[in-house]
């Protein structure tokens, strides 16, 4: 996820460039820089960083002239450095580009266009749209923009300006988000309303598959083949720190709702439900490497380690392979059994958790290959491993962890499909069936966001309870825990995680009226023993939430309330559940008042042991 923005009118553009930047930095802040045009001649500047060392970098020499363009970045393709950092240009300089998504065919395209005499001098997938640009330019820039998008795979939203139109801005979108603000007599082009509330409430949203072409006094939308469309002009409601959270009072719900789109981006280009077949491109180890694996360590802290207990289950039971999973700050104080036919699978966000990177080097020392799931191209975890699995979350900016564990899960179970290919340990037909599954959850999470009611009246019901107990049994004995550390975290309510057969050996004895329980009680092996476990609960006066299978009309008659999800596999139903559990406990926050987005004794990452 990157920002991107876009100005044309009579003012200086640097400095409203530079404002915009500031108010888009949530969307990533590797590195920075802004491409102004002045007498048809471009100056771009850039560098590795966050915005800050931009603006330092240019104080005493800011580029002159009221068109340009500027980014913030979040790497994907390419490390932060001042080569990846955007905007980029054709081999002449004669167009410029800012980009927000991830090209997927760009290694293709590069080839082809090296192969053609071009020149590149970055690792990005973006400097693959200026040159294809170049290209297709032949006197309309417009024209040329659209013919390079209709070329490109994945996702993107890009920004481009052109030394021989020195008039107008061209912007193209598929899958990553777009905004044009009509000022009066000045025009802006963003990834967000945010970075122009002060100048502008007028807004025009531009489509999937859609370019539109800016000047200083007007603006027109075509599709990729030049087929003007007409577009609605919304005027904007929002405040502009609002608008930082698109709308969302907090991160964290901002995030929550972003899940249905992380899902899809951190598929996308890996898994084929037509195929059943996944690939991915960074984990770097042989076929004969991963035959010779006898176990699996998955190494992580907080949540992401609950992703790995989801992991063990889904690995285990698709590659019969056995699978340890440890706290990182454990890890390095025992002697824990790895050696060269252990694969270590670290797990972090940030990747830059400390205890994390220790257990990512001990497993490295003891010869294991270690691979990384993370969501920060570059992190330590990145750097270190032997192969590295991004979630392409974007940046979570809240302090509780929610896209970044649906994403990592969501790559858990990609990993664990493919070296059940390799291991020949699922048939074919049955990888088909899970790569089509899997396609569907981020439909399936966009059914729980659009109405989630029921969870909100649960979470008015019970927010001034004791506590909360959650249990489950089986693989969603991962969202248990993370649903009650959810909760601990952001509203510093008692909570636990258990597993429901071990009610009976002490946790029961906390039930009483003032407790309540939410039972993980989605179609399963264990559905039937976890309605028992529910009237166990229920004898003991205790309340009772359950989270159910749409369409499971049994389960009314066992819990006090019912937050309903739609039907999935059980092995794939932790990414389904932590939803209405992450919203439970947001909504209880917001009832009891603590800071959500930061909440106290808390760091989004933790660098100390
Ligand atoms: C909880 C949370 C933390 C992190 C943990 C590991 O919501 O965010 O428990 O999961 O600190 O962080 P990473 O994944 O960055 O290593």
């Amino acid at each position: 996820m990157c920002g991107i923005i876009g100005y044309i009118g009579k003012r200086e553009a640097c400095p409203i460039l530079i404002e915009g930047l500031g108010k888009l930095e949530y969307r990533g802040y590797d590195s920075a820089g802004v491409a102004v045009m002045n007498s048809g001649k471009t100056d771009v500047r850039k560098c590795m960083g966050k915005l800050r060392a931009l603006e330092d970098a240019i104080r005493n020499d800011i580029p002159r002239g009221s068109l340009g363009i500027g980014h913030t970045r979040w790497a994907t393709h390419g490390g932060p450095s001042d080569a990846n950092s955007h905007p980029h240009t054709d081999c002449a300089g004669n167009i410029t580009v800012v980009h927000n998504g991830i090209i997927e065919n760009y290694m293709e395209l590069k080839e082809a266009l090296t192969a053609e005499g071009h020149t590149f001098v970055s690792e990005t997938d973006t400097e693959v749209a200026a040159h294809l640009i170049e290209k297709f330019y032949d006197g309309n820039i417009s024209e040329a923009v659209c013919r390079a998008a209709k070329m490109l795979q994945g996702s993107f939203a890009l920004v481009v300006i052109c030394n021989g139109e020195p008039d107008r801005i061209v912007a193209a979108r598929r899958y990553s988000p777009l905004v044009v603000g009509l000022g009066k007599g000045e025009n802006f082009l963003s990834s967000d309303v945010g970075s122009f509330l002060s100048y502008t409430r007028d807004a025009v949203y531009i489509d999937d598959d859609t370019a539109v072409t800016v000047t200083a006094d007007s603006y027109s939308v075509t599709d990729f083949d030049g087929n003007p469309i007409r577009k609605e002009v919304h005027k904007i409601e929002w405040d502009a720190s609002m608008a930082e959270r698109g709308g969302y009072e907090h991160f964290m719900l901002k995030e929550i709702h972003e899940q249905p789109r992380a899902l899809r981006e951190t598929m996308r280009g890996r898994l084929s439900p037509d195929s059943g077949n996944v690939e991915l491109p960074g984990l770097n180890l042989s076929d004969e490497y991963i035959k010779s694996v006898d176990r699996i360590r998955m190494i992580a802290c907080g949540t992401a380690y609950h992703a790995s207990m989801a992991a063990k289950y889904a690995i285990e039971s698709l590659c019969k392979i056995h699978v340890d999973i440890d706290f990182a700050s454990e890890l390095r104080y025992r002697e824990p059994l790895i050696d060269e036919r252990t694969l270590a699978v670290v797990i972090s966000q940030s990747g830059e958790t400390l205890d994390t990177i220790v257990g990512l080097r001990e497993a490295k020392e003891n010869g294991a290959k270690v691979v990384s799931i993370t969501n920060v191209v570059g992190s330590m975890a990145a750097r270190e491993a032997d192969g590295v699995l991004y979630t392409y979350a974007g940046p979570e900016i809240a302090v509780a962890s929610t896209k970044a564990y649906t994403t990592q899960l969501m790559v858990l179970y990609m990993l664990a499909l493919y070296i059940a290919r390799i291991r020949g340990t699922v048939a074919p037909e049955d990888a088909k069936k899970y790569c089509e599954e899997l396609w569907d959850l981020p439909e399936k999470a966009e059914i729980i966001l659009n109405d989630y009611k029921a969870v909100r009246e649960a979470a008015n019901r019970y927010y001034c309870f004791n506590g909360f107990l959650y249990m489950a049994r089986g693989i969603n004995l991962a969202s248990a825990l993370e649903g009650a550390l959810k909760i601990k975290e952001i509203s510093y309510m008692h909570a636990e995680g258990y597993a429901a057969g071990e009610m009976k050996h002490g946790p029961i004895a906390m039930i009483d009226p003032t407790f309540a329980t939410i039972a993980m009680c989605v179609k399963s092996k264990t559905y039937d023993k976890m309605l028992s476990n529910i009237r166990e609960v229920k004898a003991r006066a205790g309340e009772v939430i359950a989270i159910a299978t749409n369409g499971d009309e049994l389960i009314e008659s066992y819990a006090d309330k019912v937050i309903y999800i739609p039907e999935t596999l059980e092995v794939f139903s932790p990414v389904l559940v932590a939803i209405p559990l992450q919203l439970m406990a947001y909504q209880v926050a917001k009832n009891r008042g603590p800071a959500i987005d930061q909440p106290r004794n808390l760091a989004k990452t933790v660098t100390v042991e």
